[in-house]
């Protein structure tokens, strides 16, 4: 058991969850800055947790549950989400609390959790339905794919909190819980990244969940990961508005992989062309920085330069793994081409054009492909075309 205390919310709401500070990749997404996961306790007539912690974290969030009240006493137990960093402990938690009534959507919470975790008191609720707890009552609201078909998010109109699980939130380790208490920049960050990479498929989805909870009053949000937002909530709601929607930024990203640099200098040309052109561009090489961020990059970035050399007749290992989770995340209105340099065959070029359009992206040039070390000429045809595009 370890010295872990709860820490107080709201008048008798704690937070009782985990901090893992060592967390680095999260399910393939590299979260250098480690992550949370947040449980709240409720004391009311009818002891309340909403969700638990990954396994690994059980003995901490039995600890600050502890710190407040005996985990046996625990009558209600809401499960917002099956993924295993929200339930992973619902097992542990529930041989504690024997009488507890753990509440999850119907059907999919029910099935998933059922399926990790056997038959327990569960009560499947739907859109609308509420229970009270005593003083306050507690009102659930289904998210499907937000991020799971089961999630759901919890509101307490008496304390006016959203326990709103993987929405709002951020992988971001800290020992402070609330959003002024850390770095605004580097949480809207964090956030950012954590919605393109976890939740970009999903902006439709994401904005009936937002329609859903347009009218609540709201003095926190309650997030299963990373900070309490209390200071900045409409700040991180209208992110979510225009993460969600259609919308992209003017906005240029090149990543490349390169194997004796002339795809590189390919890319560098490429970067500078749009940047002549008005277009603020980053340009990543695939080896130096992890495609977790660069994909909180390409998000609102409306155009997107793929390049690889060719290697056995196909494209750049690290480019086929980059193009596949681009495939994945499907990003919306973004316009692109592919460019690379070869020895002989060249295959690789087209195969990442193939790519990019499988991934959504509208192809805007043809692809560019240069055979051995480009000249000078070659570089300013194509700063020409780029700046030329019809854009
Ligand atoms: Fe934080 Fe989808 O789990």
């Amino acid at each position: 058991m370890t010295n872990c205390k709860a820490v107080e919310i709201a008048k008798n709401i704690y937070w009782v969850g985990a901090v893992d500070w060592s967390m680095r990749n999260f399910h393939g997404y590299t979260t250098s800055r480690g992550t949370t996961y947040n449980a709240y306790l409720i004391i009311d007539e009818k002891i309340t947790l909403i969700d638990t912690a990954k396994i690994d974290f059980k003995d901490e969030l039995l600890a600050r549950i502890s710190s407040v009240i005996d985990p046996a006493k625990i009558d209600v137990i809401i499960s917002s989400h099956v993924e295993s960093d929200h339930s992973g402990s619902l097992r542990e938690v529930a041989e504690i609390a024997k009488n507890a009534e753990i509440f999850t959507t119907n059907p999919n919470g029910l099935k998933g959790l059922t399926a990790r975790y056997g038959n327990l008191n569960y009560k499947a609720v739907k859109a609308g339905d509420s229970i009270s707890i005593g003083a306050r009552t507690l009102q659930f609201v289904p998210t499907p794919m937000l991020h799971w078909p089961d999630s759901m998010v919890t509101y307490c109109p008496e304390e006016k909190i959203l326990f709103s699980n993987d929405a709002f939130g951020e992988h971001l380790a800290t020992s402070m819980r609330f959003d002024d208490e850390n770095d605004l920049d580097t949480i809207l960050f964090e956030a950012k990244k954590y919605y393109a990479n976890i939740l970009m498929p999903f902006g439709k989805q994401a904005q009936v969940a937002l329609k859903a909870l347009g009218d609540l009053e709201i003095n926190l949000i309650a997030t299963g990961h990373g900070v309490i937002w209390r200071k900045n909530i409409s700040k991180i709601i209208d992110c979510y508005k225009f993460w969600s929607s259609e919308e992209v930024n003017e906005r240029a990203v090149v990543v490349f992989d390169s194997m004796w640099h002339s795809t590189e200098i390919l890319a560098q040309t490429i970067t500078e062309a749009f940047a002549r052109r008005g277009i603020p561009a980053a340009y990543y090489d695939i080896k130096k920085t992890p495609l977790s961020d660069i994909v909180t990059d390409i998000f609102k970035s409306k155009y997107l330069a793929v390049g690889s050399p060719t290697i056995n007749n196909q494209m750049m290992p690290t480019i086929a793994a980059f193009l596949c989770y681009i495939k994945g995340l499907r990003p919306l209105n973004h316009k692109g081409f592919a460019f690379g340099s070869y020895g002989w065959g060249g295959q690789s070029i087209a195969q990442v054009e193939d790519e990019l359009k499988a991934a959504g992206v509208e192809i805007i040039l043809d692809k560019i492909r240069i055979a051995n070390l480009p000249t000078e000429k070659q570089l300013d045809e194509i700063s020409e075309k780029i700046a030329a595009l019809q854009l």
